[in-house]
């Protein structure tokens, strides 16, 4: 596909409902956990993204049959994957590609994954996901830009992570469900996605307690059936829409979201003066008057999430004040401010930390999204923007976005794609 730009014409305030999609940082973590399966097994709610296609490929390239219908559906049938290795190629489609090591190693014993590719938003280390392997009785390393993992038995054992580590807990959990004994993971990562691929597991025979907990507890399995399972809401798609919906001053239901994980992020919204209504399943975000700026600290779940902050800093930087947001995850995530930056945000970044000083304006500009969430915050600061912009790059937006400029048009914003002449 020749390269593309989006256009956005800001100033609609957003209006009505939208659904939100299956989560991205879960499809990524099931769909290679099917490899663990004994039998077919059929995953559902899956968002219609570039990094699920990818994963779809890659299990292909394995030698597992796939049937996968795009937004719906993904049928595997791993019995016939011999594969132990994918091309460099896909490998670099997306992070996750990674959990392939965790998934072939639970399955057959050895992997040799290449280094993956996924958004540059800082150095993003694997010694923790080594380190996690070893612990449960694998050889692994890194070297000639592949990560290989290998073992003759898979013992299991004790893992205690020097930081939380969402990518390092995952994998290990998918190596560990089949290992010949117990494994317990100490500092864990807690996020939703977490729980959900426990979830998961264990709906195939899998033994997994303490998901969603620091300390997760496996007890290794040899067999696990077939399953049918449908994957949990999008959390970040969920905050973005929501952030949408106070950016444009306007009066948003989404819909088919869980609102207790959006709990910091609405506890802010709140903060600045938004009105965040939860429902069973919905949320409502309701501008009813100026939005103050406040002060932002990513963390790890239950704390904001470092995936919103870059939205989240786009929407402040309309705000009353002076808003201070510290990112404590990834040093290189504030790159989407040099773009906004150009439309007449007054912002500073200092190590760590950028300080934004709230104007009355965006106005619109050509900008270039450099990966997914920054492709995100762009268009946040293009809704509020006087005019219309260029986003370039919007393929890293579809990496994690199902139809968002479908969704956002639903709500009456204007935008639309193109291709680049
Ligand atoms: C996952 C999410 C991503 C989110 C991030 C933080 C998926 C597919 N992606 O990414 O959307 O932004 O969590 O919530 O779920 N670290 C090490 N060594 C390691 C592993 C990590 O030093 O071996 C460091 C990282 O550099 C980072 C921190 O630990 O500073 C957290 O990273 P991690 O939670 O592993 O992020 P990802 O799994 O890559």
């Amino acid at each position: 596909m020749g390269k593309e730009r989006m256009l956005v014409t800001g100033g609609h305030s957003l209006e009505g409902q939208v659904r939100v999609s299956g989560g991205k940082n879960t499809a990524v973590a099931v769909i290679p956990a099917t490899l663990l399966c004994d039998e077919p097994c059929t995953i559902e709610n899956l968002p219609d993204i570039e990094d699920v296609h990818a994963l779809a490929d890659i299990l292909q390239e394995l030698g597992a049959k796939v049937d996968y219908e795009p937004g719906k559906v993904m049928r595997v049938d791993p019995r016939p994957a011999e594969g132990t290795t994918i091309s460099y190629h896909n490998a670099q489609r997306l992070r996750a590609s990674y959990y392939l090591l965790g998934a072939l190693l639970g399955r057959c014993g050895r992997a040799k994954i290449p280094t993956p590719g996924g958004c540059e938003i800082g150095t993003r280390p694997v010694d923790q996901h080594l380190k996690g392997f070893q612990s449960i009785g694998a050889e692994a390393g890194e070297i000639g830009g592949m990560l290989t993992a290998e073992c003759d038995d898979l013992t299991g054992g004790d893992v205690f992570f020097d930081m939380v580590t969402v990518g390092a807990t995952v994998n290990v959990m998918l190596a560990a469900s089949k290992a010949k004994g117990n494994t317990v993971i100490y500092n864990a990562a807690k996020e939703p996605h977490i729980v959900d691929l426990a979830n998961f597991l264990n709906s195939m025979g899998a033994r997994i307690r303490g998901a969603g907990t620091d300390t997760i507890r496996i007890r290794g399995v040899q067999y696990m059936h077939g399953s049918t399972y449908a994957v949990i809401p999008d959390q970040i798609e969920t905050g973005t829409l929501m952030i949408a919906a106070a950016a444009t001053g306007g009066d948003v239901i989404i819909s088919g979201c869980i609102p207790t994980h959006m709990d910091a992020l609405s506890a802010k919204l709140l903060e600045m003066g938004v009105k965040v209504t939860d429902q069973d399943d919905a949320i409502r975000v309701h501008v009813v008057g100026p939005r103050r700026a406040i002060n932002i600290k990513t963390q790890v779940y239950p704390g904001f999430p470092t995936d919103l902050q870059q939205p989240m800093s786009a929407l402040l930087t309309t705000a009353k004040g002076t808003s201070i947001v510290t990112e404590t995850i990834f040093e290189q995530r504030f790159r989407h401010l040099d773009e906004i930056r150009r439309m007449g945000a007054h912002v500073r970044v200092m190590g760590r930390s950028a300080i934004i000083e709230g104007v009355p304006e965006l106005y619109s500009a050509p900008m270039t999204a450099t990966d997914l969430r920054a492709g995100a915050a762009l268009i946040i600061a293009s809704l509020m923007a006087r005019g219309t912009s260029e986003i370039y790059e919007p393929g890293y937006i579809d990496r994690g976005y199902e139809h968002i400029e479908d969704k956002l048009r639903s709500l009456g914003a204007e935008i639309r794609r193109e291709p680049v002449l």
